[in-house]
């Protein structure tokens, strides 16, 4: 049993721990690397946790469990005008010009609580923010082409793969997935019920 919520003011350790622990399990997914995160100090991760929180232009999701209140899985998502880098953005088509979207990051659950729904609660999460905070059309992605549980979770949640793009300074080539957010809305649950 846990619960979906956002990290609030004075939770930026425990962010902190949160994603730490993601990028020691699975850095070879993330852009970030554990050196650069474990450099930020206490005031840096205060900071992320306010820029994570900006109402309609940034979120993140932490699952919290219900027993002893650990955190063990995190999503985030950000507006296309907050993405700092150009390569994050969608193809046309299918994200038509005019189209709002916003692209999902840093999400992970830790290896003992996989294949048990939290990852499809998290996502659920963010189809309420992209519809109903964000007012967004799409959710788009960017994950690596070898990580083929990723991919598989993504498709099984209606994300489809509508490019390919290399990043040779990263050494690395990610998959562009997109989700119609219309039709996300239609099968999303309430993200911040407790299971
Ligand atoms: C991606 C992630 C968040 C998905 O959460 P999850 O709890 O593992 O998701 P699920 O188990 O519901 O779905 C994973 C799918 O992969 C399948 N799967 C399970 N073990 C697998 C394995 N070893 N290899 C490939 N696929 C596997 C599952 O059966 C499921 O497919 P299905 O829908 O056909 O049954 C989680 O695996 C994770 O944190 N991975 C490491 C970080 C990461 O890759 N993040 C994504 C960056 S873009």
């Amino acid at each position: 049993m846990w619960t979906i919520r956002r990290p609030l003011e004075g939770d930026g350790l425990r962010l902190r721990a949160l994603r730490l622990r993601a990028l020691r399990d699975a850095r070879e997914f993330f852009l970030e690397t554990l050196e650069a995160a474990e450099a930020l100090d206490a005031a840096a991760w205060e900071a992320r946790v306010a820029r994570y929180n900006q109402p309609g232009r940034q979120v993140l999701m932490v699952a919290e469990r219900n027993t002893d209140h650990s955190w063990v899985a995190m999503a985030g998502a950000l507006v296309d005008h907050e993405s700092e880098s150009d390569d994050f953005n969608l193809p046309d088509p299918p994200v038509a010009q005019g189209d709002r979207w916003a692209m999902v990051w840093g999400a992970w659950v830790e290896r003992a609580h996989r294949g048990h729904g939290l990852a499809d609660d998290l996502c659920a999460a963010l189809y309420t923010w992209a519809a109903d905070e964000a007012g967004v059309d799409w959710l788009g992605l960017h994950v690596r082409d070898c990580n083929s549980r990723a991919i598989r979770f993504y498709a099984r949640q209606g994300f489809d793969i509508v490019a390919r793009r290399s990043y040779p300074a990263h050494r690395v080539t990610a998959l562009v997935m997109v989700r119609a957010i219309a039709r996300a809305c239609a099968g999303a649950s309430l993200g911040a019920a407790p299971r």
